[in-house]
């Protein structure tokens, strides 16, 4: 069961305003106004403010304590720059391709600190990550087989985790991914097992156990109680196995709120829980590590998406807002992805905190009628080349869009780092639409 809803009245749109440190005025950005990142970088564009980012992986240290270890989940935005800052804020990297282990070599991030989970990892994936010297989730007992065989060709013996499908025991997760049957990670009875085997085979070091159930989890009593299952599983595989489970990765996926009247992940409950469980285990303190890896709940309230208005009309009686940036370039905030289709917080650039107004639509620029950041919204009267933000874009934003959908030049990002704003990824051209092709 999902927590209610937040009963404090903070919407998502106070949520997000507060993470960003707004208080009154105009929107800004790590202290740098909406309206001057526009005018200096252009329009879409994608605003990152590092200091909240590192405030969110400073919290969850904070509620978990010093002997749990958080990994930025690179997935939520494999951004070179903000994988940089979660670096310096003492977090790892949690990466699901090849790609994602070069970036997160190329931030900084070397061996184990590199987590690589995800079903499907094709032997080119295996390979970079032996090369890293990145500790592999294993998904399947295939999985584990063709890895000791990459591993012995190449003469390394690599630190795995097998990765445990906890039958749906993480109830609280929008979005899951554990269940009674599940494509990811390896059902609970055949744990031992597999443990046993890959200690038998010997080409990798098993090092523990790995689960992740499922993102948008509110409910922190729940994960909680996956946590308590992880701690039985690893019990029950180091009875079976005699081999020490020294790593236990407790995965995440907390919830962020991003509609209003989502609840709110109760981050200090989880922290205790966990601590709690982990405990009374003997489980804290080295050798022994315990991990967690989150991508929404660190990078979300860090970033704005900033798009402005290019056209105006009326039709049907009702208002609407042609903006310049849309599903391709958010394809989250116009429901991809998303169990109900909801619209994210929305603010006016120049007056966030308006609260009255007139009922607008706001959609982009592609001939699809998905292409919408809601109907009826209230916002102050905008005019043309108003800029409107919306808020909590910096998790799962640009890089989960179909940004090559109507072939529109894709967004430049920026971040704001200690008051400086510089640009992490340059805007797109209209030629990007024949790159890589042939005729
Ligand atoms: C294995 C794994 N870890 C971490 C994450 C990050 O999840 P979230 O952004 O909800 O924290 C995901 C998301 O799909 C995942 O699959």
């Amino acid at each position: 069961m999902e927590p209610r809803p937040d009963e404090s009245g903070d919407s998502a749109r106070l949520t997000a305003l507060r993470a960003l440190g707004h208080e009154e005025g105009p929107l800004h950005v790590g202290g740098v106004s909406a309206a001057e990142l526009l005018a200096r970088f252009g329009s879409p564009l994608y605003a990152y403010d590092a200091g909240v980012l590192e405030r969110q992986i400073a919290a969850v240290r904070r509620a978990f304590g010093p002997d749990v270890s958080v990994a930025f989940a690179l997935k939520a935005n494999p951004s070179l720059a903000l994988a940089a800052v979660a670096r310096r804020a003492g977090a790892g990297a949690e990466v699901a391709s090849a790609g994602e282990i070069l970036l997160a070599q190329a931030a900084g991030f070397t061996g184990p600190e590199i987590q690589f989970a995800g079903p499907g990892k094709s032997d080119e994936d295996l390979r970079i990550a032996l090369g890293a010297g990145a500790r592999i989730h294993i998904e399947s007992e295939r999985e584990h087989e063709r890895l000791a065989t990459l591993a012995r060709t190449a003469g390394v013996r690599p630190d795995v985790a097998v990765r445990v499908n906890l039958n749906a025991s993480q109830s609280g997760a929008r979005l899951r991914m554990a269940d009674s049957s599940s494509r990811f990670g390896v059902d609970r009875a055949r744990v031992p097992s597999l443990c046993r085997r890959i200690v038998d085979d010997g080409a990798c070091s098993l090092v523990g156990l790995h689960q992740y159930g499922g993102s948008q989890a509110f409910d922190a009593d729940a994960w909680v109680r996956s946590v308590a299952d992880l701690l039985a599983i690893a019990a029950e595989s180091e009875q079976a196995t005699g081999h020490p489970l020294l790593s236990l990765n407790l995965g995440g996926g907390f919830g962020w709120p991003v509609y209003d009247r989502d609840p709110t992940f109760d981050l200090d409950a989880a922290g205790r829980g966990a601590i709690e469980l982990l405990e009374a285990a003997g489980r804290l303190g080295a050798p022994r590590e315990v991990h967690l890896e989150l991508g929404r709940y660190l990078a979300a309230p860090a970033g704005v998406f900033l798009t402005t208005v290019v056209d105006l009309k009326e039709s049907g009686g009702k208002r609407h807002a042609v903006l310049d940036g849309g599903m391709h370039q958010f394809g989250a905030a116009t429901g991809l992805g998303a169990v109900m289709r909801r619209a994210y917080a929305i603010v006016a650039a120049d007056d966030p905190d308006a609260s009255d107004g007139e009922p607008v639509s706001l959609g982009g620029p592609l001939c699809t009628p998905a292409d919408r950041f809601g109907t009826g919204l209230v916002l102050p009267r905008l005019a043309l080349g108003d800029a409107v933000a919306v808020l909590h874009a910096g998790a799962y934003g640009l890089t989960f869009s179909p940004t090559r959908f109507l072939s529109h030049p894709s967004p430049a990002e920026v971040l704001v780092d200690r008051g400086e704003a510089r640009l992490i990824r340059r805007r797109g051209t209209p030629e990007d639409a024949l790159r890589d092709q042939l005729p």
